[in-house]
């Protein structure tokens, strides 16, 4: 035996070339036999393939049929498949593209225009909820929704705090921060990851104590897809009233919109840490006159009353009165926050498909200074000739404010009174469609230039954009990769890139938006030696 095993492996390293049998073999020779990889490994010859791929494309754009195909996906079932999945593909050189929900914004998780693989981890999706630890340990394919699920079923005053879309998967959310609505109590996603398990670079499976403190801070919001590939997060639940309390309201230009949003700047990001209000800015017509309608969706932390003192505080000019307010479990205010009637049953978490998909594009900006009444009608003038794209407003402050830029990559806590998320999403088909559509998010991008966060103009995550910059093809170098990085990360961007180069040395993790290392960029490393 000790004698055949170097043996299969310098033959396959040296002579084989990339068929589906040479690459199964591979797959089966290092994983465990127990759990044969061949029943999760799907070629395109394989009839699941197409309907495997399609499942967890989350925006047409990137679901023709121009757009690249993987070269086979592996649906681990067990970590092995994952580790197998990474050995061989460095041997046959192919590039690995993990998913786990799939909403990653330019479908960086399943396309490459180099040959490479999908690791598609939709079946790994247990969550553990240990109550009486106030944890849970929870599978990266799982959905942020099925974690929810899985906190209420146990209890009814322990919460987690991540993001509004029930669908959107744990590894890409988590792994690029996470934020929701109760962040401004509890910080992002990532300040409530306490280990978590990763496969790395070399196929190892390593713990938070295994991997060390380096690479743990590393993808808690720096992106797991430079580092590895994610396998479970332990969280810290967080706790959550019995009652909570919502509202809605919506108010054109008619109705002092603009006043509304202007004063709202002044209180979001500084009222009672218990209560997120997000503004949603759409242009709509009424009366056969185009106009904006500013929606103010609420969670608030505690009961109606105790909101009604908050708002006749500090937001009196809302006017929020009882009738408005509705009291509720925490579960049940994820599902009004996720735009389902009051009263829907908790069971739509489950459903990973509630929606059909449509083509959409996102930006992101910071605010850090109030936008003047002036400012806000011109922008409103202009999303209305535009008539498109919809801005989302998500107040910071609170918790955020106090964490440090450092602890976790992501950098934007301190300063910043809210976050922008452009939205432009359409059901046509066809090219110059998709053009138009493109053009006018662009465009809005430009006309906020002067209102929004600059040196660098900065960028979340996890609303990948690649209009900041991406890697160009092969070895990305730090002063490429630094264009883009800075706006996600800004001065962490630097320790991501200590990080990769120490654990992913050769590049291997690597894509459009992928930490470089300094390593396998070898100009780089005696450009930085110079004085
Ligand atoms: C409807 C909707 C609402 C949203 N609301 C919010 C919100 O409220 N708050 C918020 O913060 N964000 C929100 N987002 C953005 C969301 O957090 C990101 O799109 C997130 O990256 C999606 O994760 P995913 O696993 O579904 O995506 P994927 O496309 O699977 O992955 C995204 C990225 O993470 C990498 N990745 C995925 N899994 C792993 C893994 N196991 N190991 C290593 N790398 C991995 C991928 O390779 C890719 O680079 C929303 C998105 C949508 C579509
Ligand atoms: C709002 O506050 C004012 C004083 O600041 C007070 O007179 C009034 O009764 C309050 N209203 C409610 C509904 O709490
Ligand atoms: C990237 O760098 C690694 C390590 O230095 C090297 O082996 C690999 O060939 C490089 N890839 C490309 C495309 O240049």
């Amino acid at each position: 035996m000790s004698v055949i095993l170097p043996f299969v492996s310098i033959f396959l390293l040296h002579v084989l070339t990339a068929t589906s049998e040479t690459i199964l073999q591979c797959l089966s020779l290092h994983s465990d036999p127990s759990r044969p990889i061949s029943a999760v490994t799907y070629f395109p010859k394989n009839p699941s393939y197409p309907p495997i791929l399609e499942a967890y494309i989350r925006n047409l754009r990137f679901s023709s049929p121009t757009t690249p195909k993987p070269t086979f996906i592996v649906a681990p079932t067990h970590v092995s498949h994952i580790q197998a999945s990474i050995i061989c593909c460095k041997r046959f050189n192919l590039e690995i593209r993990t998913r786990s929900g799939g909403h990653d914004f330019e479908g960086l998780s399943y396309m490459s225009q180099t040959p490479f693989v999908i690791v598609d981890m939709f079946m790994l999706k247990s969550v553990e909820v240990d109550v009486e630890d106030q944890t849970a340990w929870v599978d990266s394919g799982s959905t942020i929704g099925e974690l929810y699920y899985a906190i209420a079923e146990k209890s009814r005053v322990l919460g987690f705090p991540a993001g509004v879309c029930h669908s959107v998967g744990v590894g890409g959310h988590f792994s690029g921060g996470g934020y929701g609505n109760m962040m401004r109590r509890f910080g992002l996603s990532v300040d409530n990851v306490l280990d978590a398990l990763i496969v790395d670079s070399e196929g190892r499976v390593l713990d938070r104590a295994t991997m060390g403190e380096d690479l743990f801070w590393a993808i808690r919001g720096g992106g797991g897809a430079s580092f590895g590939v994610i396998v479970s997060w332990k969280i810290r639940l967080v706790p959550v009233p019995e009652v909570v309390t919502v509202f809605r309201i919506e108010k054109t230009l008619e109705q002092d919109a603009s006043d509304l949003v202007f004063q709202w700047q002044y209180v979001a990001d500084k009222i009672h840490d218990g209560l997120f209000i997000r503004v949603v800015l759409s242009p709509v017509t009424r009366s056969d006159r185009k106009t904006i309608k500013a929606k103010f969706n609420a969670l608030f932390l505690g009961n109606s009353q105790e909101l009604l003192s908050v708002m006749n505080q500090s937001f009196p000019q809302l006017g929020l009165v009882a009738e408005q307010c509705i009291q509720m479990s925490w579960i049940q205010s994820v599902l009004f926050w996720d735009n389902y009637p009051v009263g829907t049953s908790v069971d739509v978490l489950l459903q990973r498909h509630a929606t059909k998909e449509k083509f959409l594009k996102k930006k992101s900006d910071y605010v850090q200074q109030p936008i003047s009444k002036a400012a806000l009608e011109g922008i409103w003038k202009m999303m209305m000739e535009l008539e498109k794209p919809v801005f989302t407003f998500n107040p910071y402050g609170g918790k955020m404010g106090e964490i440090s830029e450092f602890e976790t990559p992501f950098p934007h806590r301190f300063g910043n009174i809210f976050k922008i998320q452009y939205s432009v999403s359409w059901d046509e088909e066809g090219e110059d469609v998709a053009k138009q559509y493109l053009y006018q998010i662009r465009r809005l991008y430009d006309y906020m230039t002067p209102y929004v966060s600059y040196s660098p103009r900065s960028s979340y995550l996890n609303y990948r954009d690649v209009d900041i910059g991406v890697n160009g093809p092969g070895n990305a170098t730090y002063a490429q990769a630094s264009v883009w990085g800075r706006k996600y990360f800004k001065r962490n961007f630097d320790r991501l890139v200590q990080v990769k180069t120490k654990v992913d040395p050769s590049n291997f993790f690597r894509y459009e938006q992928s930490i470089p290392s300094l390593a396998s960029a070898h100009s780089i490393v005696s450009e930085k030696k110079k004085p």
